[in-house]
């Protein structure tokens, strides 16, 4: 027996194996400290089990209607994903298949976005939207830097105009750069940025305007092209020839196939780079997203690193050092498994089915729709005004007791005043369960249309996930 055993921890596990019962072995029929790294070993069964079972209680994934990120893949899928769990994006010199994967894919965007010349082009995998957002709006400001230092200006004031309805990332972009944030409020005539009064925004120190595609408040898409009009009339007058980076987090894996007439993309000349999430409607498991400019004078040669330590010479352009290769992998197997008509067909599919979903909600008396889920596959509804106990706050909390995310929020400013209520459609969200969610919803209503007070309790006034 002895050479079976490396030592006497791993014999002392295995002794403890054959004798303690699953759930009968200490750790499990004990309780662990929480908050201090133990002082001794366990038994990988008993810890695999302690995580396991903890991890049971999260939500269902499919259930969450809140979320953006892919929540399904198919088994060839995951069986790449364990087969490379083990690589690293950054070892370009240990992994250069996967690298040279990696290229592929963002040059498949770079195509698929219109880039004027696919020779003259720079992108990037990186962690999410997130990372790839930081970047687009790092090389905006470094190039008006550049161009105000060639002429004797200051850099000091620089500032980023943007819809009050974008996601948290750009608020951390512009507070973490050390940007002025310049929001364009939100109305009910103007839900997204759309150029109107743009001009009172902009100004000598505007490193750029953020466009979104696929508002993550309503799934609206703010009209890159209207945008760009303005910006040009902007530069008639004035002379400031300002930029536009396209955060497409979700948008630009869905207009490209569903809504292929838009003008959004690099057709439009003012936009410098576009961003997507791969783990949204890329439709790769968490986390990977891309980032890719017009041109490489787009982005400034000087946020590019080389480094030799790992082997070769390696660019890298990234927040991240190490992260995650498989994603990328993920990615390439999607984009070859689908080509263009797969990703046509599931987006199609899932904007049919929130189609569905909110004619059927926007039908209901109580309610009234913010969107369609015509543009990205998701859609936002509020409560028509009247008397009533009970808020889209309460629906939420009733949905969430049968297993559905679906999250209530307030709009952005100006509009704080408005609360919606949102669905996300994601690939796996089948028709069939769509009818069973709508099935929830109207059982939940009718709940609470029949209450004779308010629901008595705190109410949680949570953010949304996303
Ligand atoms: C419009 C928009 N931009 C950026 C992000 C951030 O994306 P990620 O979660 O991939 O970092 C999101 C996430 O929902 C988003 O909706």
């Amino acid at each position: 027996m002895s050479e079976l055993y490396r030592n006497a921890a791993e014999q002392s596990d295995a002794a403890e194996l054959q004798i303690n019962p699953v759930f009968a072995r200490p750790g499990e029929a004990t309780s662990l400290p929480k908050f201090k790294l133990p002082d001794g070993m366990m038994s990988g069964d008993t810890a695999y089990q302690i995580i396991h079972d903890e991890a049971m209680l999260d939500g269902n994934s499919r259930l969450n209607l809140a979320t953006f990120v892919s929540t399904w893949m198919d088994d060839n899928a995951q069986k790449l994903y364990v087969e490379s769990a083990d690589k690293n994006m950054i070892d370009k010199d240990e992994y250069p298949a996967t690298a040279a994967i990696e290229d592929r894919c963002w040059r498949m965007l770079a195509d698929l976005w219109n880039v004027p010349d696919t020779t003259d082009t720079i992108g990037t995998s990186t962690i999410g939207s997130s990372e790839a957002c930081m970047l687009g709006g790092l090389a905006l400001k470094r190039l008006w830097q550049e161009r105000r230092r060639a002429e004797g200006k200051s850099t000091e004031r620089p500032n980023l105009v943007l819809s009050a309805g974008v996601q948290v990332v750009w608020e951390k972009f512009c507070n973490y750069w050390d940007v002025e944030a310049r929001y364009v409020p939100v109305t009910e005539e103007h839900l997204v940025l759309d150029g109107y009064e743009l001009d009172t925004y902009v100004d000598e120190n505007t490193i750029g305007v953020v466009a979104i595609l696929g508002q993550t408040y309503t799934g609206l898409y703010e009209p890159v092209k209207e945008i760009a009009a303005k910006l040009d009339e902007i530069q008639a007058a004035t002379g400031l020839d300002i930029k536009i980076h396209v955060d497409g987090a979700s948008g630009a894996m869905v207009a490209p196939f569903c809504q292929p007439e838009l003008e959004w993309d690099f057709a439009v000349d003012r936009v410098n780079s576009i961003s997507t999430s791969g783990h949204k409607y890329g439709l790769v498991y968490p986390g990977v997203g891309w980032v890719v400019w017009r041109n490489k004078a787009a982005c400034p040669e000087s946020l590019i690193f080389h480094v030799s330590y790992l082997g070769g010479d390696m660019p890298t352009l990234a927040l991240n050092f190490s992260r995650p290769g498989a994603q990328v992998l993920l990615q390439y197997y999607q984009f070859l498994r689908l080509g263009r008509e797969g990703y046509r067909e599931v987006q199609q599919g899932s904007i049919d089915v929130a189609t569905y979903l909110s004619s059927e909600i926007g039908a209901m008396e109580q309610f009234e729709l913010v969107s369609k889920g015509d543009t990205i596959p998701v859609f936002a509804w509020k409560l028509k005004p009247g008397e009533r106990n009970w808020d889209l706050y309460d629906l939420a909390d009733r949905l969430r007791m049968r297993g559905w995310l679906v999250p209530a929020y307030p709009m952005p400013d100006n509009l704080t005043g408005l609360v919606v209520q949102r669905i996300v459609v994601r690939l796996g969200l089948s028709r069939d369960l769509a009818e069973l969610l709508l099935a929830a919803v109207t059982e939940e209503v009718d709940f609470l249309e029949n209450l004779e007070a308010p629901i008595p309790r705190e109410k949680q006034r949570k953010s949304f996930t996303h």
